[in-house]
């Protein structure tokens, strides 16, 4: 039975508990490519707006293709010992954004990662410059009524927090959208997907685009 796309609801980091080798989910999106070899060169950044299911899309690459994965949101809290609302409460906005920079620029040394960037990273273009340079970006989408579902019982996004309703994430959907897609060397619709079939996906197009830029500038 199809496992459609919901929101890693523990919000926690893969544990690196199994390797892609034992994996029964092992799939090959390449026929030309019977080594199994998925690597790409460089990093994976998922954006999207809240509740586009990052934290599943990399909990999923982690198991079906091995990558190490870091989750923003999770790194900042163990930073500053402290959930996000407490940061937003305590120090403000503006504090977050520039921890999430911080991280984002130490990250530039690391391979064959996945990082599960929080909703607001691509508003600011330092951000999205950092992200290009060490990786590809890949924008996750799906509709207001959607993510209304996926983000309806959790309390740990403040901006969400006191406007749960299909008609405010849409507009704020909308205020962000040419952000986001200024970011994204590619777009992922995750609406009634399940995740591997996404992860299949974001694997073959963006080896496919590694290819053509090999072939371009090589
Ligand atoms: C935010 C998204 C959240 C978190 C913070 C702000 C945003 O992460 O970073 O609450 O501005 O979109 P998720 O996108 O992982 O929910």
């Amino acid at each position: 039975m199809k496992k459609e796309l919901k929101e890693n609801p523990s919000g926690k980091k893969a544990s690196g508990k199994t390797s892609s080798a034992e994996n029964p989910f092992r799939d090959t999106p390449f026929s030309d490519n019977p080594s199994g070899d998925h690597r790409l060169k460089d990093n994976i950044f998922l954006i999207g707006f809240m509740g586009t299911g990052k934290s599943t899309i990399a909990d999923c690459l982690h198991t079906l293709y091995g990558m190490d994965v870091v989750e923003m949101d999770r790194e900042i809290e163990e930073q500053e010992g402290m959930g996000i609302p407490d940061i937003f409460e305590k120090y403000g906005e503006e504090y977050f954004r520039n921890a999430e920079t911080a991280l984002l620029y130490g990250m530039q040394g690391r391979r064959n990662t996945v990082i599960s960037c929080g909703g607001g990273v691509p508003l600011r273009e330092q951000n999205v410059s950092g992200m290009k340079k060490s990786g590809h970006v890949v924008l996750l989408t799906a509709g207001p009524e959607t993510i209304l579902q996926r983000v309806r019982d959790s309390h740990d996004r403040p901006l969400l927090e006191n406007n749960k309703t299909a008609a405010f994430i849409a507009d704020m959907m909308d205020k962000r959208r040419e952000k986001y897609e200024a970011a994204a060397d590619i777009v992922v619709e995750t609406d009634g997907r399940d995740a591997p079939r996404i992860c299949r996906e974001i694997l073959c197009r963006l080896r496919l685009q590694e290819l053509q830029r090999n072939t371009l500038y090589n």
